[in-house]
């Protein structure tokens, strides 16, 4: 069977991984984007599908953080064992020789509790079937034992699927583009209205909203470790990576910041993504933001919060004047924050819903407060 066609089974061996608490709204998107059976489990989603999808996974979701193929699961309770199912493992049909990996294992409550030597062991096992070496920077095995279970899994995506390609400039806070892109869709957002965001940093949700506006996929430009994979073939790759919608016109994004330094990086950002003709971008303190000319969107905002960027200076004038800007200037425009305070969004005196479940970020917790459109 050639190795494209190589069903992966059992049906859910595809593991999207994601933020805790956001495990349902990549679930959404994976639907949306027509992937099968997509089921939200604690740190993810299982699809179904075989390589095609692994690779469809990588280059069009906007919101898993990595994507990982499960290629064995048992139960392993001596190290003997570990080493006879390991090697059972069809590894040489999986990794080229000349594909390096790595093997990174963990343990919890289990008899094998030495992650080191289960790594060994698999690393052995691998080395035996391909001969392929290890190195510090080669695919990713991912080993995990628990409660005596061992799971082996491939990261096929490598670097972070955060990891655009695009964005070299960066702010002191900025949202992973994933996270952004999952605050984004849960606010409803497909690409087909106006978006502003007026403290946009380096421009995280304005990039990632614009990307939808012109239908590009978020891993155009990037590689992945599938590439290194035995079932991996150029040709379908290539035809599967060249397909671009016809962008959409008429549509902005818009971002704009007090900080002229993060404007431009945030206009630089959108250069290098191929975004200028889908952004506007202006240095502007929030108490001067008005909305665009044209139908109303999605005011989608992150503001300083907690002790990243704000140390212990009074953050709830800010949370005021902002909440005063959109009530008085953006009425039916929907609004979208994110904030670790529930004390600076209640600042804002906007009709939040109840917030989304708290998603760790940068040694914090966040929520995404949400607004249906504001009344006039
Ligand atoms: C948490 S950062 C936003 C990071 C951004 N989401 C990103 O991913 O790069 C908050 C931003 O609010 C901006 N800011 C703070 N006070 C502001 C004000 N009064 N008016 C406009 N922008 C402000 C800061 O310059 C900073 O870039």
């Amino acid at each position: 069977m050639a190795p494209l066609q190589m069903p992966l089974s059992p049906k859910d061996a595809i593991f999207l991984v994601t933020f805790p608490g956001l495990e349902a709204a990549l679930a959404e998107e994976a639907r949306s984007k027509g992937f099968r059976q997509p089921r939200a489990v604690p740190g993810g989603v299982t699809i179904g599908g075989g390589w095609p999808e692994v690779w469809r996974a990588n280059l069009w979701l906007r919101g898993a953080s990595r994507v990982l193929v499960r290629v064995g699961r048992f139960p392993a309770s001596h190290l003997a064992t570990l080493d006879d199912r390991a090697r059972a493992l069809p590894w040489a049909e999986l990794l080229r020789p000349e594909t390096p990996f790595r093997v990174v294992a963990e343990c919890h409550s289990s008899r094998l509790y030495h992650s080191g030597a289960v790594a060994e062991r698999v690393t052995r096992a691998i080395h035996a079937a391909t001969g392929g070496q290890e190195a510090a920077d080669g695919l990713r095995v991912l080993v995990r034992m628990s409660e005596n279970i061992c799971t082996i899994s491939l990261d096929t995506s490598g670097e972070p699927l955060h990891r655009r390609g695009f964005k070299q400039a960066i702010g002191p806070a900025p949202l992973r583009e994933t996270m952004a892109a999952l605050f984004l869709q849960q606010c409803g957002y497909r690409g087909e209205e106006p978006l502003v965001d007026p403290m946009c940093g380096a421009g995280t949700l304005v990039l990632e909203a614009a990307d939808q506006v012109a239908r590009l996929n978020p891993g155009r430009e990037r590689s992945f470790a599938f590439e290194g994979l035995v079932s991996f073939d150029p040709a379908a790759w290539a035809a599967m990576r060249g397909v671009r919608r016809v962008p959409r016109t008429g549509i902005l994004c818009y971002g704009s910041d007090r900080d002229a330094g993060a404007v431009a990086m945030a206009t630089a950002n959108a250069a290098r993504a191929g975004l200028s003709g889908f952004t506007a971008f202006q240095t502007l303190p929030i108490s001067a933001a008005a909305p665009p000319p044209g139908p109303p969107g999605l005011v989608m905002i992150n503001p300083p919060y907690g002790t990243r960027l704000a140390e212990d200076s009074d953050l709830r004038p800010l949370y005021q004047t902002l909440g005063r800007v959109l009530r008085d200037r953006f009425a039916g425009w929907r609004v979208g924050l994110v904030t670790s305070e529930p004390r600076l969004a209640a600042a804002t005196a906007l009709p939040f819903l109840a917030p989304g479940p708290p998603v760790p970020h940068g040694g914090l917790r966040v929520n995404l407060y949400r607004t249906t459109p504001l009344l006039a």
